[in-house]
């Protein structure tokens, strides 16, 4: 379906064209005067020179021109020159009919579907889930979502932290404490066992653990990095010990990624690229874009234009060592054998910013991509604590994420039972619920490149700019549609019933929706969920006025009651739609 807006700036054009000025002039906007009129055009004011009038002389052309439009209902014009715009009740009405009746309530998919590979979620094997895995996975589940819905084709790969020192860490530190294990036997030729020696819980202990001591005991930490070596060259009992790490720790991922209603396509980690490393680091030597530099191989990323220093892109450590961007470049090259992305990008902490545009720039240089490739980097911004600083435990240290969400869930749980009589299990479930569109309404409705405050009071809060308020919204309207069941309506019936406004809030409920198209494409060019945030904001709000000023179930024009409720149903499907593409979900009652 055509935008709104569009449809009027049309209807404007053919105005100016038929007054006998250029069609161009005729763009309209949202009013800046919502207290005067709806929309506005300026397109007099633009043409005072061309035309050598004054604006308000145009003005009055083409307002003569409208005066039987059945877009406006008023094209009034002003001192100096302004068109006030008024639509015709019908005008909206229809419009809005036309969109209950379109699959995607008046958007279009796009024209150029593209296959997009979208990097996000990035946790690191055996390491918790801190807060800052929680924005990539927060935004670029939605950015998924969105980019989906708009009718792109889209991969979302986790990529797993799961070959770098770390894991050197860890079995070096489990070697230590276990010995007589047979992993660590390398004339062990029998199977190794199918349990894993260690459980979650010790995993998790054990990495913080190994990484202390290694910063505070040199020999230790060249133990472990010949555990790393071990481990990348492939010697067997590492491999098997290794499986085990990963299998543990994707199982208690996975359970953790379910519970924030995030899920990946691909649960690809940077070791699926291993064995490609040594072909790309031909590749890249052979085409003379790698050379040797203080023993480390390296590619020259800099660029003339350059008004910071970019650093040589290092493919190999002097010890012949991958990094994490050789792995990165790697799982490119991957990506463009198998799932040949026309975009990739990337949901990462903007700190890395600088580290994407050498990888990239790398990646172009060394024709690891095709030249019409897109990647893209989404940086976004920290979650700080309410006295600005990157959010911490009470006791100083890292957030993790579970316990985070844990602190959302209890405060949601303890509103909820002050507000209503309910069971436990009950309340415990709706906390669930509604305690994850508030943690990801309160991420999501910031620019994602903003650092933002993470205020649990606030974002649980049932009024303002939250997720439980929209909640809140959505369950109303879920209540009056049960009760005009209850006594003896059918919901479905009258569906399709959708008639003109007649007051000036439902109008306005009416305009609000019809910014549903506008406002998903936005959100999908700009890779911007929070401008669905925005829509769905400012949808509730008209909303819940309509709300305050009908009394909806109380009328007795019947064919009114179901337009009201026809109307309603349709509010409900686009807030619940708006927010399955942030991620979150609604609840029957809270
Ligand atoms: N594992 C990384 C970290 O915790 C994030 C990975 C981001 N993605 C990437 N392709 N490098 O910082």
């Amino acid at each position: 379906m055509k935008k709104i807006l569009d449809l009027i700036s049309d209807e404007m054009k053919n105005a100016f064209e038929q007054a006998g000025y250029a069609r161009e002039l005729g763009k309209v906007t949202l009013s800046n005067r919502p207290d005067l009129c709806e929309y506005q055009c300026n397109g007099a004011m633009a043409g005072a020179k061309q035309y050598k009038k004054a604006p308000i002389m145009i003005a009055n052309d083409v307002a003569a021109k409208l005066s039987d439009s059945k877009v406006f209902e008023a094209a009034e014009a002003v001192a100096p020159g302004f068109l006030n715009l008024t639509l015709q009740p019908e005008f909206v009405g229809g419009y809005i009919r036309n969109m209950r009746a379109d699959k995607k309530y008046g958007l279009e998919e796009t024209k150029n579907p593209a296959k997009i590979v979208i990097d996000y979620g990035g946790p690191n094997v055996a390491k918790p889930l801190h807060v800052g895995h929680l924005r990539s996975a927060i935004i670029g589940e939605s950015v998924k979502r969105i980019t989906r819905y708009m009718g792109h084709n889209v991969v979302g790969d986790i990529h797993l932290g799961d070959w770098g020192q770390p894991m050197g860490l860890i079995m070096n530190e489990l070697k230590a404490r276990k010995p007589e294990l047979v992993y660590f036997d390398e004339d062990y030729t029998g199977e190794y066992p199918s349990e894993p020696p260690f459980t979650i819980a010790e995993l998790e202990e054990i990495y913080p653990f190994a990484s202390r001591r290694s910063k505070e005991d040199e020999a230790y930490k060249e133990d472990a990095m010949a555990c790393t070596y071990k481990l990348q060259s492939g010697v067997r009992g590492y491999r098997a010990l290794w499986d085990h790490i990963i299998a543990v720790s994707v199982a208690d991922l996975k359970k953790n990624y379910e519970k924030l209603n995030v899920d990946f396509d691909l649960w690809n980690g940077e070791s699926a690229v291993h064995d490609r490393i040594p072909q790309m680091v031909e590749a890249m030597k052979a085409g003379g874009y790698a050379y040797v530099s203080e023993g480390a191989l390296v590619v020259d990323v800099k660029e003339d234009t350059d008004t910071k220093e970019v650093p040589p892109c290092m493919i190999l450590k002097s010890d012949g060592a991958a990094l994490y961007n050789t792995t990165d470049l790697a799982t490119i090259m991957m990506r463009m054998e198998i799932e040949r992305p026309d975009r990739i990008l990337y949901v990462v902490d903007k700190r890395q910013e600088l580290y994407f545009e050498q990888v990239f720039r790398c990646a172009r240089k060394t024709k690891l991509v095709r030249e019409d490739t897109e990647l893209k980097f989404l940086g976004f911004g920290t979650m700080n604590g309410k006295d600005g600083k990157p959010f911490k435990t009470r006791e100083g240290g890292v957030m993790r994420l579970e316990n985070l969400i844990r602190e959302i869930n209890d405060e949601m749980f303890h509103k909820i039972k002050e507000s209503r009589e309910t069971t436990d299990e009950e309340a415990a479930v709706t906390a669930q619920v509604v305690g994850l569109a508030a943690l990801k309404y309160g991420d999501l409705s910031n620019q994602a490149s903003k650092d933002y405050i993470f205020d649990i009071d606030r974002f649980t809060s049932s009024e303002g700019d939250t997720g439980p308020y929209i909640l809140y919204t959505i369950v109303r309207i879920k209540s009056i549609l049960a009760k005009y069941m209850e006594n003896g309506g059918d919901v479905q019936a009258v569906q399709n019933e959708i008639k003109a406004p007649v007051s000036d809030s439902e109008k306005q409920l009416m305009l609000a929706l019809a910014k549903y198209n506008a406002s998903v494409e936005a959100a999908c060019e700009e890779y911007a969920p929070h401008k669905i945030c925005a829509y769905i904001y400012d949808l509730a709000n008209a909303f819940n006025h309509f709300y305050h000023e009908t009394k909806i179930l109380a009328e007795e024009d019947e064919a009114k009651k179901a337009g009201w409720i026809a109307l309603l149903v349709l509010t409900r499907d686009v807030l619940e739609t708006s927010i399955d593409l942030l991620g979150f979900s609604a609840p029957e009652r809270m």
